[in-house]
């Protein structure tokens, strides 16, 4: 049974002025208690967050006030919210008088406690400043970004790094709303995840100028987000935009020519576009991810934007969270395969929608590969969507919660399995949600009792136990099956310039390189590179592959394109391969891996340089 509480019914206003949503619920069952906060909302929780704060490149600081209201069960007296390294100056009441607080000890991941004694206080204001080493803070010199001459500060939230630089209860089921005042540099452009009041920005102090936001829907803490630098934007159409710096604003705007048409094909499949604008910003190479689903404006890594369209799948992934993940939200992060898989699946069918019915199953075959070589790798316990209490099992939220959603379409059909997900939506939007909470929502409204049904469709085994369950329905791809017969024929000896890679996408590439024999002698590596381009080629996806290949057969000509590639992206998925495949031909790769780590882990974000301190710094690999 799920229990909402929301403490007091909030009468929302009707009159003409806009206000933020009222409340939303929470959830207080067992399966949704999140062990990676220290809040406890069933006592008192943060509805809405006003920060005010100024962002100072010289120190790497972000400083200010955070404005809290606070809904509080009958006799409570603390709030308590999640601090990871802020400096606290002070807590007072709306009023100013002084509130007693005190913080707890501290986690490296998720930080400390900050307890506040509430009185009859139902908004409090922090003044604080971040630490310079704020996880979620990415603060790149001029030298990293495009222009060369400005600096630029992106933020990255999820999972839990906002706790790092805004003092709230920072867990996905603990909804608020949220506006900001942002100052900055006075030839600096501030965008957030939310409405834009200010797009010009407006005067502050000297030298120094402010912008305003706001986001009256109650969304989870992670999707605060933030940048900071020398930001354009053109427009796609009325709704639809992209940001970037200017010299590769006119580029990235062309590659992501087609957003206002996936946002109209989201919308048939779906329902209704709920966030007003969608716009995309494209960060530096640094970016840790391919993108991030942030409302209103998706940021996303500079490698997607390849000259030919072929990775604007990511977009369609970030825009799919609009419903899966932003409007329904996972609980906790045990079940993030709510948001990946289900984005995952819904990113699909975008594809398919708006690039036909093959593009969709070259991108659903590759994650199938991907899917294969999870379950081989990870430990039996890591391939469970529900996962244990601590967070995601990686890719396999993504591949197997997608082939989960996508078996039961296959089994109940196309036309019902979208009403019901229209349906789920709708009745799910703006709510946190569980594993336990869709089955129950999937039973009452799709099964409904039929014994059949529910016993082809194996849901428990889907959530709950490892591996696959046999009825996976695998989309296979007639593009990638062509690859699979030129890599047959390579295998068979045939020589590299019968291969026609010439109008090749992305995703070709990949099925080809990481289909190709592991190992391989130095002629035929130099025949292929020689041949294809591959130590030079400008698509990270392409250049990261090959590099896995030829470092495990140590091929020393690879280096310095390893040297050039690896400080020259930052996104995870492209670097941590190399890093990893280095480590793993030890006595050849290690001495490369560290020398230029030393050099490149100054241009990461502290999310990329923790997973590739912990990478290098583990004796073994087991733990993917
Ligand atoms: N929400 C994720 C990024 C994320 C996941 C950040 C977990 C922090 C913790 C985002 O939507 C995502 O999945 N990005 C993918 C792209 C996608 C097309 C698979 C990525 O970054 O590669
Ligand atoms: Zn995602």
């Amino acid at each position: 049974m799920r229990v909402l509480i929301a403490f007091a019914a909030v009468t929302t206003a009707t009159t003409a002025v806009a206000a933020p949503d009222a409340p939303s619920p929470i959830l207080t069952t067992p399966e949704a208690k999140d062990v990676l906060t220290y809040a406890r909302p069933e006592i008192a929780r943060v509805t809405h967050v006003d920060l005010d704060l100024t962002v100072d490149f010289a120190s790497h600081v972000i400083h200010g006030t955070a404005a809290l209201d606070i809904l509080a069960a009958a006799g409570a007296k603390e709030v308590i919210l999640d601090d990871k390294n802020l400096a606290i100056f002070s807590i007072t009441d709306a009023a100013g008088h002084t509130l007693a607080w005190s913080v707890g000890a501290s986690d490296p991941e998720k930080g400390a406690p900050l307890t506040v004694q509430l009185g009859t206080a139902r908004r409090i204001v922090i003044a604080y400043r971040s630490d310079p080493g704020a996880s979620a803070l990415g603060w790149l010199p001029p030298a990293l970004t495009a222009g060369k001459v400005k600096p630029y500060l992106f933020s990255q939230g999820e999972a839990i790094n906002n706790r790092s630089w805004i003092p709230t209860q920072d867990s996905p089921g603990i909804r608020q709303s949220w506006a900001a005042k942002i100052t900055v540099p006075a030839d600096l452009v501030a965008v957030m995840s939310a409405e834009r009041l200010t797009p010009g920005g407006e005067p502050a102090a000297k030298g120094w100028h402010s912008y305003r936001f706001r986001m009256d829907h109650n969304v989870p803490p992670y999707l605060i987000a933030l940048a900071v630098g020398d930001i354009d934007f053109k427009a796609i159409d009325g709704r639809t935009g992209v940001y970037a710096e200017p010299s590769t604003l006119t580029k990235d705007a062309a590659e992501l020519s087609d957003t206002g048409k996936m946002v109209t094909t989201a919308e048939a499949l779906y329902g209704k576009y709920r966030w007003g604008r969608y716009d995309v910003l494209v960060l530096p190479p640094s970016f840790p991810f391919g993108g991030m689903e942030n409302p209103t404006l998706t940021f996303a890594t500079p490698t997607i934007i390849t000259g030919d369209k072929s990775n604007v799948d990511v977009i369609a992934h970030e825009l799919a969270h609009s419903w899966s993940g932003n409007l329904v939200t996972n609980a906790t992060w045990a079940d993030s395969w709510l948001n990946e898989g289900f984005t995952t699946y819904f990113e699909n069918r975008i594809d398919e929608a708006l690039y036909g019915k093959e593009r969709a199953a070259t991108l659903a075959d590759l994650s199938w590969d991907n899917l294969q070589r999870d379950l081989k790798t990870a430990k039996p316990d890591a391939t469970r969507l529900h996962g244990d209490a601590g967070g995601s099992n990686g890719e396999l939220d993504y591949n197997k919660g997608s082939t989960f959603l996508r078996t039961i379409e296959y089994t109940v059909g196309r036309a019902r399995w979208d009403a019901y997900l229209r349906g789920y939506f709708d009745r799910h939007a703006f709510q946190p949600q569980t594993t336990a909470g869709f089955l129950a929502d999937l039973r009452a409204n799709l099964i409904k009792g039929d014994r059949g049904l529910e016993t082809k469709l194996e849901l428990d085994r889907w959530a709950y136990q490892p591996g696959l369950p046999d009825n996976a329905v695998h989309v296979k791809s007639a593009t990638l099956a062509k690859i699979d017969a030129t890599l047959a024929r390579v295998d068979a000896g045939a020589p590299i310039t019968s291969v026609d890679a010439g109008h090749w996408s992305t995703q070709e590439w990949l099925r080809f390189l990481n289909g190709l024999p592991r190992k391989q002698d130095a002629a035929r590596l130099g025949e292929l590179d020689r041949t294809l381009g591959l130590s030079a080629s400008p698509n990270p996806y392409i250049r990261s592959a090959w590099l896995v290949l030829a470092i495990a057969n140590r091929y020393d000509p690879a280096i310095p394109s390893i040297e050039q590639y690896l400080p020259s992206v930052g996104r995870m998925l492209l670097v941590v391969p190399v890093y990893r495949a280095l480590k793993a031909v030890g006595s050849w790769g290690m001495p490369i891996a560290q020398r230029v780590y030393a050099q490149a882990r100054g241009s990461y974000h502290p999310v990329t340089v923790g997973a590739i301190d912990r990478l290098l710094a583990r004796k073994d690999d087991a733990a993917r």
